[in-house]
């Protein structure tokens, strides 16, 4: 049985978080997500100045999906106006914010948080900004001292998987976070058959079960260098097995997303059904060992 469980401080039905994403852009879908199962949501990212006029695409691909979108085309005081009415609730939801300067997330998180916000994600980590992604250990030490400085409510930031993650993830916790979120999408590109142009015109975010071996190792080898916060894994969930492969590795929950953009609320169902399920403690459900590693290779 998936165990209840404390992410941020809200208390959890079950390990299965619903990732931020296009899905969480709305209201209506994030009480839904709850009501279908889902331990937590975390909210579309929130942002103060969100790029405007961007090409924000989705490409559908064999082993996931690459997107182009960025942030929350809804304003700061409609999204204060949905939080305020899911604090209300007591839902457990997860503000996800970002902003272009640490002092305007500091001031972003502030309002969340008197909006009645429990818990917050900084997104910090999107590459899709027409600049791309370039992040470093001094970018999320500001950004996480910053809004540590507003606000007491927990958060977590959200980190993508790749080179110099552990210095990243480092500098998020000793600069006051209270949990990492890895991974968000990481960057990749598809040509396209006909002209053997980069579809979308340039690298983005890849999400999806392409990228479930990258975000696992990613875990495995940070836990092995001692890191101690939370860590809420984000990438390729699919199945109740995918999550309790994070849990395995150390994982506090696993949040799911692009898998939702087929049959959202049928596949959120069958994710949290799978994780609670007899079959989740079965074979290789538990911490990643040499033994289950080897029986997964022979299978
Ligand atoms: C279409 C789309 C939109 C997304 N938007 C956001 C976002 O606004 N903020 C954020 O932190 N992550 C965003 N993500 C990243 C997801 O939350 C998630 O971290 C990532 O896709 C990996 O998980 P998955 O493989 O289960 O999708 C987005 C992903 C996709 C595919």
């Amino acid at each position: 049985m998936a165990a209840a469980t404390q992410v941020l401080g809200l208390d959890l039905a079950n390990p299965v978080v619903v990732g931020s994403g296009l899905l969480t852009d709305q209201e209506r879908n994030i009480r839904k997500l709850l009501t279908t199962g889902a331990g937590a949501v975390v909210t579309k990212t929130i942002h103060p100045n969100p790029p405007a006029g961007l090409d924000e695409r989705i490409i559908r691909l064999p082993t996931g999906m690459i997107n182009s979108t960025t942030y929350s085309k809804r304003s700061v005081s409609h999204w204060m106006d949905i939080l305020r009415g899911l604090a209300r609730d007591r839902l457990p939801v997860i503000a996800s914010l970002h902003a272009d300067t640490p002092a305007e997330l500091a001031e972003l998180a502030a309002r969340a948080a008197a909006a009645g916000s429990r818990a917050l994600e900084l997104g910090i980590s999107c590459l899709n900004e027409e600049d791309g992604l370039h992040d470093t250990p001094e970018r999320v030490h500001a950004y996480t001292e910053a809004t540590r400085a507003a606000v007491r409510v927990p958060f977590s930031v959200k980190l993508a998987s790749g080179e110099g993650l552990h210095d990243r993830a480092f500098a998020a916790a000793r600069a006051g976070a209270d949990a990492v979120t890895i991974s968000d999408t990481l960057p990749a590109a598809v040509v396209h058959p006909e002209t053997g142009d980069l579809r979308l015109g340039g690298v983005f975010g890849y999400s999806g079960p392409g990228i479930k071996p990258l975000v696992l190792a990613s875990l495995w080898q940070l836990r092995r260098t001692g890191f101690t916060l939370p860590v809420l894994a984000s990438g390729g969930v699919q199945s109740g097995r995918d999550v309790h492969d994070y849990l395995g590795v150390g994982a506090v929950a696993a949040q799911v997303y692009t898998a939702l953009h087929t049959d959202m609320y049928l596949t959120l169902a069958r994710i949290v059904a799978e994780t609670a399920g007899p079959g989740s403690t079965g074979r290789g459900a538990g911490p990643v060992t040499e033994a289950g590693r080897s029986e997964r290779v022979r299978s």
